[in-house]
C-alpha cells in the first residue's frame, strides 16, 4: 500500500465514523446545535489529527476502538477550534474547508455553542472509553486543547495582534495554537498503544516540530496560497496583522525553517521506530509541500 492509498483508508475510516456518530448517536441533540456541529464536523478538511493518531498507535500495534474513539474525538475538538477561530471575534473569516463558515450560515450565538458542543463531546467520548489507559490519553488531549496549549496559542494569537513579531513570541504562538494539537494525536495514540517512556518522547518530539513546520507553511500558503485549492480566504494574515513566521523572517527563510524542523521531526521519530516511521515521515516531508 502506498503512503497516500493508507492515508486515504485512514481518512476514510475516520470520516465514515463520524457521519455514523453524527446519524445514529446525535439524535437527542437540539436544533439547530445538532446541525451547526455536524455541518462543521462533516464539511471536509484533511482530518490530518485523527489520522495521526491511528498512524501513531500503529507504530506499536494494529488501531483499534479506543484508538478510533479518541482520533474521532480529536476531530472534534480541531473542528471547534476552527469554529471559533472563525468568529468575527477573532480571525472573522467567512470561508472553511470552503464553504461558509459555521457563524454565516448558523449565527454567531449558534456557532459559539457548537464549538462549547463539539469539545465537550469529545472530552466525554474519550471518558467513556474502556481501556486501561484511557483517562492518561484523555488528560493529555485536555491538557493540549486547554489553557496551556491550544487556548493559550489563541490568546497570544489574539492579544499580540498588530505587534512587532519576535522569535520567541511567534514561536509560542505556533506551539500553542498549532503544534499542541498535533502532538496530542501522537501523545494519545501511542500511550494508548502502550509505548515505554523513550517511544513517547519521540513521539512528542515529531508532533512539536512537526506541528511547527505546519503552522509555517499554513502562514506561507496565506501569503501565496489558492483560495480555491485551500478552501478558506487568504492574504487575510497580513491584513489583521497576524504574528506570522514569514512577517519575522521572510518567505525563504520561512520556507528553509519549515524544512529543517520537518527533517528534525523525522529524525526523533526514525531514532526511536526504524523503518516503522516511514508512514509517518512521509507524511511530515509531503506536508511541507502542500497546497491544502
Ligand atoms: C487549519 O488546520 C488550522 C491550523 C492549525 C493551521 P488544517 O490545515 O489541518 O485544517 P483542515 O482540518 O484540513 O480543514
Ligand atoms: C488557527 O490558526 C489555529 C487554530 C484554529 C487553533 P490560523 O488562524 O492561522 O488558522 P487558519 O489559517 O484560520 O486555518
Ligand atoms: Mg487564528
Ligand atoms: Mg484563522
Ligand atoms: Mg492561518
Amino acid at each position: 500500500m502506498t503512503a497516500a492509498s493508507r492515508f486515504e483508508a485512514l481518512r476514510k475510516a475516520v470520516n465514515d465514523r463520524l457521519s455514523l456518530a453524527v446519524q445514529t448517536e446525535w439524535g437527542d441533540i437540539p436544533e439547530p446545535l445538532r446541525g451547526a456541529m455536524a455541518y462543521s464536523l462533516n464539511g471536509g478538511g484533511k482530518r490530518l489529527r485523527p489520522v495521526l493518531l491511528l498512524a501513531a498507535h500503529e507504530l506499536i500495534a494494529p488501531w483499534d476502538e479506543a484508538a478510533m474513539r479518541f482520533a474521532c474525538a480529536l476531530e472534534m475538538i480541531h473542528t471547534y477550534s476552527l469554529i471559533h477561530d472563525d468568529l468575527p471575534a477573532m480571525d472573522d473569516d467567512t470561508l472553511r474547508r470552503g464553504r461558509p463558515t459555521c457563524h454565516v450560515v448558523y449565527g454567531e450565538g449558534m456557532a459559539v455553542l457548537a464549538g462549547d458542543g463539539l469539545l465537550s463531546l469529545a472530552m466525554e467520548e474519550m471518558l467513556s472509553v474502556r481501556h486501561p489507559r484511557a483517562f492518561e490519553a484523555a488528560a493529555c488531549v485536555a491538557r493540549a486543547c486547554g489553557v496551556r496549549g491550544m487556548v493559550a496559542g489563541q490568546c497570544l494569537d489574539l492579544s499580540h495582534e498588530g505587534e512587532a513579531p519576535t522569535e520567541e513570541l511567534v514561536s509560542a504562538i505556533h506551539r500553542g495554537k498549532t503544534a499542541c494539537l498535533l502532538t496530542a494525536p501522537l501523545e494519545a495514540g501511542l500511550i494508548l498503544a502502550g509505548a515505554d517512556g523513550e517511544q513517547l518522547a519521540a513521539g512528542r518530539l515529531f508532533g512539536l516540530d512537526f506541528g511547527l513546520a505546519f503552522q509555517i507553511q499554513d502562514d506561507l500558503l496565506d501569503l501565496t496560497g489558492d483560495e480555491k485549492l485551500l478552501g478558506k480566504h487568504v492574504g487575510k494574515d497580513e491584513a489583521e496583522g497576524k504574528l506570522t513566521w514569514p512577517a519575522l523572517k521572510g518567505p525563504a527563510q520561512a520556507r528553509r525553517d519549515m524544512e529543517r524542523l520537518t527533517e528534525e521531526a523525522c529524525a526523533a521519530l526514525e531514532g526511536a521506530f526504524g523503518e516503522k516511521a516511514a508512514f509517518l515521515t512521509g507524511l511530515a516531508r509531503e506536508s511541507t509541500g502542500r497546497n491544502v
